[in-house]
């Protein structure tokens, strides 16, 4: 495909997502992200627990933000949305000026076969685009139970100058994923984003 139609139709789907992204962003609550949200069941749950916080759930397969909303609507919750975008999308589409205070990345999918490690979300320029996004301070937390993946992200995370591995956090909030009920286990990290220097 020539180069102009594929930049063509990034524009459009930038311009789409940051239609969709302004009425959210004009909360005054600190933001909670969670990429790839899947079903809903936790940004749902911690949604309903953390009320002074507005949660933007992104995922990629429509029936599952469709289920999501329905267990957000069901709640009566209005600190909660659900958005249908490549997060690497919904990152460029922000404001410059917007702040991300927490982010969950669950269960991401793993792509277990090397040649296929490169369509994991967890990368090094992923976190310079969150960075670029984050508060100061902010946190990301991250499980998953495939243990390579594990160690290559904390690998990414070690080796980056905007993130910081946290070795003292603690998980914030416990709500099993679909994903993580189907696992034999689990491994999390938690990473704050580092004071600019
Ligand atoms: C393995 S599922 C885990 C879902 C949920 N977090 C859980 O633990 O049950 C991974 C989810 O991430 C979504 N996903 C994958 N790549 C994504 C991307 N680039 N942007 C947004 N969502 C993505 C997929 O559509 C899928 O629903």
């Amino acid at each position: 495909m020539p180069l102009e139609i594929v930049q063509a139709i990034t524009e459009s789907r930038l311009a789409d997502i940051r239609a969709r992204v302004e009425p959210l962003l004009k909360t005054d609550l600190p933001i909670t992200l969670e990429v790839g949200s899947g079903h809903g069941h936790f940004l749902t749950a911690y949604a309903q627990a953390h009320p002074g916080r507005f949660c933007i759930g992104i995922d990629l397969l429509p029936d599952r933000l469709a289920r999501s909303a329905r267990k957000s609507e069901r709640a009566a919750l209005t600190n909660i949305a659900w958005l249908r975008a490549d997060v690497r999308l919904f990152l460029e589409a922000l404001p410059a000026d917007a702040r991300i205070d927490e982010i969950f990345i669950l269960f991401s999918d793993p792509w277990p076969k090397r040649r296929h490690w490169k369509n994991r979300v967890l990368q090094p320029e992923f976190l310079t685009q969150l960075a670029a996004r984050a508060g100061d301070d902010a946190r990301l937390y991250f499980r998953t139970d495939h243990a390579p993946y594990f160690s290559q992200a904390h690998d990414f995370i070690e080796a980056h100058p905007e993130w910081t591995i946290s070795a003292d956090g603690f998980w914030p909030f416990e709500l099993a994923t679909v994903f993580q009920q189907r696992a034999d286990g689990h491994q999390s990290l938690i990473a704050r984003r580092a004071a600019a220097v």
